[in-house]
């Protein structure tokens, strides 16, 4: 997995990378962006900042607009209104340059059910200009060292619900992104792959490159991200750094301290617990 996510050394960087290329010192940079569907409002207004080198945990409840906002950031959905850089260059769905500097694997997972794991791997990775030695090489690397290889006679159609989530996670990779967007990436990976993902992912932003993250797994969060919004009916609610939780600190909100993330996240959205007489 050297070859697309470790920590590239200074001199394979350069010969490698354009001039300029990982130096902008924010990776995302959104102002007032907004996405109506129909009268529904899914992101409203929203604005922030993400320096580059983070993983950045997008939360927020069912509906709260996150998948949208991934959407909006990766040209697979035209936003109503605001401003999306990304990189240090402004991006519209048309940025096709810009495109090819960043990853996505979207909620619905997109994949071409006829075609084989390696095929569309390989095209994905032609699409993103590979040149053909590195297609083959990291298409049979990544389908090795996720587990795939077994299931070369199968069409994506035939794979298992996780076995789709980590050829849409390889499809995201392949390319060795700048910024890479997941959205709800482990949900349905088994234990050792999702351990595998998150060192992969680790060792992503240590190399100066960015992940944008959605996820419901409150102590993924805590473990995994260096910052953290919480966005609620559109807009963020809550931002901040929860890499202090595991120094014993607390997650400040509204005036209260927070001992988990699960806590401030309840304390945002509202804790219901309703009882259900006929269960
Ligand atoms: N294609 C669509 N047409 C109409 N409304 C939509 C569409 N996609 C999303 N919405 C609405 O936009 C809002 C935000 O949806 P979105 O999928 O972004 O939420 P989310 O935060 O990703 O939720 P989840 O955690 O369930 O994945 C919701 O009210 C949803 O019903
Ligand atoms: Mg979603």
């Amino acid at each position: 997995m050297d070859t697309i996510l470790e920590a590239p050394n200074r001199e394979a960087s350069r010969d490698r990378e354009g001039p300029g290329e990982t130096s902008h010192s924010l990776a995302i940079s959104v102002e007032n962006l907004t996405k109506l569907y129909g009268d529904v409002t899914a992101v409203d207004n929203l604005s922030f900042d993400l320096p580059t080198g983070r993983l950045f945990g997008f939360l927020g409840p069912n509906g709260a607009g996150k998948s949208t906002t991934i959407g909006c950031l990766t040209g697979l959905i035209d936003p109503n209104s605001g401003t999306i850089n990304l990189l240090g260059e402004q991006f519209t769905s048309d940025s096709t340059e810009l495109k090819r500097r960043i990853g996505v694997m979207p909620e619905g997972l997109a994949l071409f059910d006829h075609l084989y794991a390696h095929e569309f791997l390989a095209f994905n990775a032609r699409m993103y200009g590979l040149d053909e030695q590195t297609v083959r090489g990291r298409v049979e690397e990544l389908l090795t060292v996720l587990g795939l290889n077994s299931a070369h006679h199968k069409r994506l159609a035939q794979f298992s619900t996780g076995m789709r989530k980590k050829v849409a996670f390889a499809a995201a990779i392949i390319h060795r992104p700048e910024i890479l967007f997941l959205d709800e990436p482990f949900e349905s990976i088994d234990p050792a792959g999702v351990a595998m993902l998150k060192d992969w992912l680790r060792r992503f932003v240590a190399g100066g490159r960015t992940v944008f993250m959605t996820t419901h797994v409150l102590e993924t969060v805590e473990r995994l991200c260096d910052d953290v919004a919480i966005i609620k009916a559109g807009h963020i609610a809550w931002r901040g750094d929860v890499g202090r939780l595991a120094n014993g600190g607390t997650l400040e909100c509204n005036g209260q301290q927070f001992t988990t993330l699960e806590a401030l996240f309840l304390h945002l959205v509202g804790e219901r617990y309703e009882h259900l007489e006929w269960l």
